[in-house]
């Protein structure tokens, strides 16, 4: 069983947080097991030994800590651990827990080695990871009873459980929350044959018939996130209903997302703004991350968590101390001439 408590609203098409209109297709394309799930080899076979030793002792899994970029699967990934161990799946997120009371009754409320997901776990409030400690540690939280001087606290014993806390900034976890996990695994960007495997997956559960270059260009430009490549999937799909006959080929694949304006990279408006602004507005950069998200009009965070991984995949960006440089490859992507000096005093060799 599997309970959903809060959900996110994000508009632009590439982005790889989740979106209302992702929910239920993220559901029907949701992998049961580890055997379906594509890609993350080493977490996956991590954790099929973590799974199987706690099934043979009779155990809770010890308590996860998944990281990385969004859309990568960690939530995939939690249901797919419940399932395996044959327990319930209960889904929050930090900033839906707003008082203790809030995660007493959640953890009160597991039965036996059941798993709680906490989505954006570095967004826990402070009071509320202070009952998580020894919920974690010791499987007991500690009830404060009435106010001022006849307060008292009382302990109350919790059944085995296993928290799955996920996160894109595990650098934002307190020391004390990260300790406490006994499994810390990172998530890594999907490979192109990876997504094109998601993809041919996803179309023969939606019916949607799709070639394999149709599904190999979807791919190429997913950004390596599988959420990405499932929502493109679907907005080719229209394309390829309205423009051929029904099936989605490398040509109607790539017509479709230029019309998307997404490039043959996977680069949407957003990232190229922000490269632009690097390189036209700031010389190449370094440029530091606040002064270039106001510039253009975004979050910080968005361009830390959602452009930053991405674009430093493609070699488009480097991080120093002094903020972000354009690198050569960037500039060549976007047709831009290298400033000569940059070129002969080795600068854009990031
Ligand atoms: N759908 C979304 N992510 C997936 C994955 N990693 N494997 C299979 N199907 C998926």
């Amino acid at each position: 069983m599997i309970q959903t408590e809060d959900m996110e609203f994000a508009p632009r098409v590439i982005s790889p947080e989740s979106s209302e209109e992702d929910g239920d297709i993220e559901v029907t394309l949701r992998p049961q097991t580890l055997h379906e799930y594509i890609g993350q080899d080493k977490v996956k076979e991590n954790l099929a030994i973590y799974i199987e030793a706690a099934k043979r002792r009779s155990e809770p899994l010890d308590h996860v800590l998944l990281y990385g970029p969004p859309g990568l699967g960690k939530t995939t990934l939690s249901a797919i651990i419940a399932h395996e161990m044959g327990v319930n799946l209960r889904i929050t997120t930090g900033p839906a827990i707003e008082k203790p009371g809030d995660l007493v009754s959640l953890l009160t409320s597991l039965s036996d080695n059941d798993v709680l997901f906490i989505d954006e776990i570095h967004r826990l409030s402070r009071a509320v990871e202070e009952i998580l400690y020894p919920a974690l540690e010791d499987r007991v939280i500690d009830i404060i009873i009435g106010k001022g001087p006849s307060a008292r606290s009382i302990r109350m014993d919790l059944k085995p459980f296993t928290l799955i806390g996920a996160t894109t900034r595990a650098g934002q976890l307190s020391a004390p929350l990260r300790d406490r996990f006994g499994v810390i695994q990172r998530l890594e960007l999907y490979s192109p044959e990876q997504l094109t495997d998601i993809i041919r997956r996803s179309s023969m559960i939606l019916g949607i018939p799709c070639t394999g270059d149709g599904a190999a260009e979807i791919a190429g430009r997913a950004r390596g996130t599988p959420r990405i490549a499932n929502r493109l999937l679907k907005r080719v799909r229209d394309f390829a209903d309205v423009m051929g006959n029904g099936e989605i080929t490398q040509q109607i694949a790539s017509i479709a997302l230029s019309r998307l304006e997404i490039d043959e990279l996977g680069l949407d408006s957003m990232d190229r703004r922000m490269l632009e602004m690097i390189i036209k507005g700031y010389g190449g950069g370094p440029v530091g991350l606040e002064t270039l998200a106001s510039a253009i009009g975004e979050e910080a965070v968005t361009l830390e968590d959602v452009c930053e991984p991405f674009l430093m995949q493609l070699g488009f960006i480097g991080r120093t101390p002094r903020g972000r440089c354009a690198t050569k490859l960037a500039y060549e992507h976007l047709g831009y001439k290298l400033p000569d000096a940059a070129a002969d005093d080795g600068q854009l060799t990031l």
